[in-house]
């Protein structure tokens, strides 16, 4: 693990700081993330470091000493269920002191995705959806697509929450239509 604490210390502070259903989702992101990280030859601390931070900023009102350090761009600013990417970004870095980029990478792309998604931050994006706790139809289809093939799973992952943030008319961040536009083949 690319931190000064352990895992187990990160473990406490995440099960302190999220709803017990958000920590059990966590430990979810994590057996997926590794399992799909060993697949794909992606280093495993790594992988299970970004997968238990992932959330850890979830709980907004608990980190209100880091908002402060967080620069959110003009879409991001309407969207709040995307603030905790990169709350939770900053709490690695300035809490946890993580300084692998492609950790904090992966936290901070993991619900808008991105133009750029190396390896990780599409474990990390596909397990945050697709995660054994999640048991809906289009989770299940997502993880069998990941567990085939890392780039097919992903491009499901992100068709599918294209498709709920367009019924539920909601805003759809334009990273995430500049990720389906590089990736889709
Ligand atoms: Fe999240
Ligand atoms: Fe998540």
């Amino acid at each position: 693990m690319k931190s000064i604490f352990t895992e187990t210390e990160i473990k406490e502070f995440i099960k302190a700081n999220l709803k017990p259903e958000k920590y059990r989702h966590t430990l979810g992101v994590m057996a997926f993330a590794e399992e799909l990280a060993k697949k794909n030859g992606v280093s495993a601390g790594k992988t299970r470091l970004a997968a238990l931070l992932h959330d850890c900023g979830k709980e907004i009102g608990r980190h209100k000493k880091y908002m402060k350090y967080v620069k959110f761009d003009s879409f991001e600013k309407k969207i709040k269920p995307v603030w905790h990417n990169k709350l939770g970004e900053v709490i690695a870095r300035k809490y946890f002191k993580v300084k692998d980029k492609q950790v904090l990478s992966a936290i901070r792309k993991h619900s808008t995705a991105d133009k750029n998604m190396n390896p990780l931050d599409k474990i990390i994006y596909l397990a945050d959806i697709a995660e054994r706790n999640r048991k809906y139809k289009d989770a299940v289809m997502i993880r069998k697509a990941a567990l085939r093939d890392l780039n097919e799973g992903f491009i499901l992952a992100l068709a599918k929450k294209i498709e709920y943030v367009l019924i539920k008319k909601k805003i759809l961040h334009p990273k995430s239509i500049e990720a389906w536009n590089n990736y889709v083949k």
